[in-house]
């Protein structure tokens, strides 16, 4: 059986990790640039584990040069979003490699991007907002670089800053300054946590920068006291099944946490995270949970509103959001 195509809330994709493999082989053969070795034979990515993942994703980042290839990608990208039924998508969107963590530059690619998605919008009727991104492997001082272009650019369309990469390095607290700058900034704020870092990283996620939510957040599962904070305060935790099973971090669906976290209380969502690395899409999580954990349209239709009400936009556009989600 397969799940109604009910419109969904996307809370949690990395624009550079959404790329269709056909587009980062169409752009390296434009410039002239080999990538043969992060393809399989099929034409799909291909990673041994996380860390490896990490390189294959910002090898095929590296053909991503200019803003024109950014507004490329961000059609591409939603154009295949809406015809999941995604009606709104937050994305994480990285001034690292969109003009190496330059302001001026990063106005550039985000102006790209930004226009790109309102075309879209008004073709598709899918609604983007951006989160931006440092990476935790690249360090504190240039998160701090990326945390000021967000502040630069936070406004109605840039909403959050949210970090992302090796969450296996340093502590969360070491990017406080890049998270309260962001924060005064008045941007929403979320950090990877609790993925391939155990269930001190989401303590130190919402002690030390205070995020709102959490990127993954499923090894709280494993910390009682934690899963009982994560409901006090109400946190909303960004969760990619596929994602996760895909990276190695759960044998299969049936042994991943994230029915036991609903069960708990916690505020779950789903999202993709980099769909085509992990051969996944927004329809395919639903049919996977429909038959993996028996969940029915009702479910679905609170786990969006959930969704819908965590989301860092404005009032009108959640508003408007909620209003789509309730009459359809
Ligand atoms: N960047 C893109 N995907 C990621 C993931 N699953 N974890 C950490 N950083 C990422
Ligand atoms: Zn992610």
């Amino acid at each position: 059986m397969t799940v109604r195509d009910l419109p969904k809330v996307e809370l949690h994709l990395h624009l550079e990790g959404a790329a269709p493999p056909a587009l980062i082989r169409q752009l390296a053969f434009e410039k002239k640039i080999d990538l043969s070795r992060i393809f399989a034979e099929d034409g799909s990515y291909v990673f041994r584990d996380f860390q490896h993942f990490l390189q294959v994703y910002e090898a095929a980042s590296s053909v991503l040069q200019t803003p024109e290839d950014f507004a490329r990608l961000t059609r591409a990208i939603l154009e295949h979003s809406a015809e999941q039924g995604v009606v709104y998508c937050e994305s994480f969107l990285s001034p690292d490699f969109c003009g190496g963590g330059d302001v001026a530059a990063w106005r550039e690619y985000l102006h790209a991007i930004q226009e790109t998605a309102s075309r879209a919008e008004a073709e598709f009727g899918i609604t983007l907002r951006g989160i931006v991104t440092p990476v935790r492997h690249f360090g504190p001082e240039q998160a701090k670089r990326t945390a000021l272009c967000a502040a630069e650019t936070a406004g109605d369309w840039v909403v959050g800053l949210g970090m992302g990469g090796d969450e296996t390095r340093g502590h969360q607290g070491d990017f406080a300054y890049a998270f309260d700058m962001a924060r005064e900034a008045g941007l929403r704020l979320t950090t990877h946590a609790g993925e391939f870092g155990g269930p001190e990283s989401v303590w130190e996620a919402i002690r030390d920068l205070n995020v709102e939510r959490i990127g993954h957040g499923v090894r709280a599962i494993e910390d009682r006291a934690l899963v009982a904070e994560l409901v006090a305060r109400q946190v909303t935790l960004e969760v990619c099944p596929g994602s996760n099973v895909a990276l190695g971090l759960y044998p299969s669906l049936k042994d991943h946490p994230i029915q036991r976290l609903r069960d708990a209380g916690v505020r779950v969502t789903v999202s993709t995270d980099d769909p085509p690395f992990f051969h996944t899409t927004m329809q395919r999580e639903y049919d996977m949970l429909h038959q993996t954990f028996g969940w029915q349209d009702s479910d679905f239709r609170a786990l969006n509103q959930t969704a819908a009400e965590a989301a860092f936009c404005d009032a009108d556009t959640k508003a408007r959001i909620l209003k789509l989600l309730e009459t359809s």
